[in-house]
């Protein structure tokens, strides 16, 4: 039997372990370098940027309706800032230097206070040379708890990076790569998933809720589930209508997955999260599996409450605004506009810039287009390059018009594969400057980054 003083004792045992973020999470983010374990077993540990000294850094769970506040205290030598992913919260907010804040230098501070409207699964990341400084550490997950949480008997958050390591574990620190920023980007040599709650053993029967989050600067992740049967429930934190049986997901970079799933693997057997990669499956995280929860399976699980997004009707009186995209390797661009000259390639190229957004290599000086508040815009994505693109648009959540006519879910982040035309659609209802770029962060620092504004 548990006394009341054992069962205090643990808890504060728990409140007190490094990198899990469920009790009181830090009022202060602080960018600083640290050492951390990123590779498993034998390995030195790594020198990392993180919030707080930890990747993920806290983990800030909230409830919906509840306002979040932290300092970011800059400690690092470089210039920073914080963008919170995917949640519709005011401009001045959004964490975007040049366009919403100037970048916090280092020894300087700001702080951040926003009322998220939407539960879900979001994260935090440094929106300031991200290629560099997310590459190496600064981001971790920012959770709004529904005021009706599902049913489960765990929820965990399943955080999966790409990491660039050398054979002592060290970020080989080469960021903006000629070959990677116009190829597909910055590509690791160890992929890491890391679970809060830590869990390494589950029952059979167990339902659980897996947040998992692509935190990768460039890698798209097919993510598979062994050994469990469920279903997605949300998507980049936005419920769906209608949850949908499954048993992987394409992730592209920023892109986030809820799955509700039940245990299915016998006890003295196995479970686990994996990744596959050309044609092998590696394991990401293993559950054995240590008894029975209970004898039934229990029904499909019912979908999540909705978010106060108001889904759109149809897109008939929306305005188009086309997005082209060109450059790349392999992509045959001969000519975009900089810092509004036009130069060639060659030109653009020695200046870090390969790819354009109807022609514009990097964030232009004018707005793609400015939208009234509440105008609905649709957006046709035309990927003319080589290589798949992950289309992100701050400050609102879209949906996709899809061959039917019929709209697809709320998503913040889109993948569109070459030679691939996706269109999203959404109501311009939050004011600011806006950015809409490719959340491969090589591609995004290489030229494929725009904004939108929409008026008060
Ligand atoms: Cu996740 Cu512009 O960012
Ligand atoms: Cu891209």
């Amino acid at each position: 039997m548990i006394t009341r003083r054992q069962a205090l004792a643990g808890a504060a045992a728990v409140a007190i372990l490094p990198g899990r973020g469920f009790a009181n999470p830090a009022e202060v983010l602080e960018a600083r370098t640290a050492n951390y374990r990123v590779v498993p077993g034998d390995y030195p540990e790594t020198a990392i940027w993180g919030f707080n000294g930890s990747v993920p850094g806290p983990e800030i769970r909230v409830a919906q309706g509840a306002t979040v506040r932290r300092t970011l205290r800059n400690s690092l030598t470089q210039a920073t800032a914080v963008h919170w992913h995917g949640l519709r919260i005011e401009n001045a907010m959004d964490g975007v230097p040049g366009l919403t804040q100037d970048a916090v230098p280092a020894g300087a501070g700001f702080t951040y206070e926003f009322t998220p409207p939407d539960a879900g699964t979001y994260w935090y990341h440094s929106h300031n040379r991200s290629t560099e400084q997310v590459a190496r550490g600064m981001y971790g997950l920012l959770i709004v708890q529904e005021a009706a949480p599902p049913d489960v008997d765990r929820d965990i958050a399943v955080v999966i990076d790409d990491w660039r390591l050398t054979q002592e574990a060290q970020i080989v620190e080469e960021f903006g790569g000629v070959h990677d920023i116009s190829h597909a980007g910055r590509l690791g040599n160890f992929i890491g998933a890391r679970l809060s709650p830590e869990t390494t053993t589950v029952k059979q029967n167990e339902r659980m809720r897996l947040r998992l989050v692509n935190t990768a600067t460039d890698r798209i992740m097919r993510i598979g589930l062994r050994g469990m049967a469920g279903h997605i429930v949300a998507l980049d934190g936005m419920p769906l209508a209608r949850p949908e049986s499954a048993d992987r997901v394409l992730l592209g970079p920023a892109q986030r997955a809820d799955f509700i799933v039940d245990v299915t693997e016998e006890p003295g057997a196995a479970a686990a999260i994996t990744i596959h990669e050309r044609d092998e499956v590696y394991t990401l995280a293993a559950f054995g599996i240590d008894g029975l929860a209970s004898k039934a399976v229990r029904a499909a699980p019912a979908k999540l409450a909705p978010n106060p997004v108001d889904l759109l009707k149809g897109v008939s009186g929306a305005r188009n605004v086309p997005l082209r995209m060109e450059g790349g390797a392999m992509g045959g661009l001969r000519e975009g506009v900089y810092k509004d000259q036009t130069l060639s390639f060659q030109d653009l190229a020695e200046r870090g810039q390969m790819w354009t957004f109807n022609g514009i290599a990097g964030l232009p000086p004018a707005p793609m287009t400015t939208a009234d508040k509440g105008e609905i815009l649709r957006i046709p994505m035309r990927n003319d390059t080589a290589f798949p693109h992950a289309m992100h648009l701050h400050g609102h959540h879209f949906q996709e018009v899809l061959g039917d006519g019929t709209l697809g879910p709320l998503r913040d982040t889109l993948l569109v594969d070459r030679d691939e035309t996706r269109e999203i659609a959404f109501r311009a209802d939050n004011p600011g400057d806006w950015l809409l770029h490719c959340h491969m962060l090589s591609h995004q620092a290489a030229g494929m980054t725009t904004w939108i504004r929409v008026r008060a």
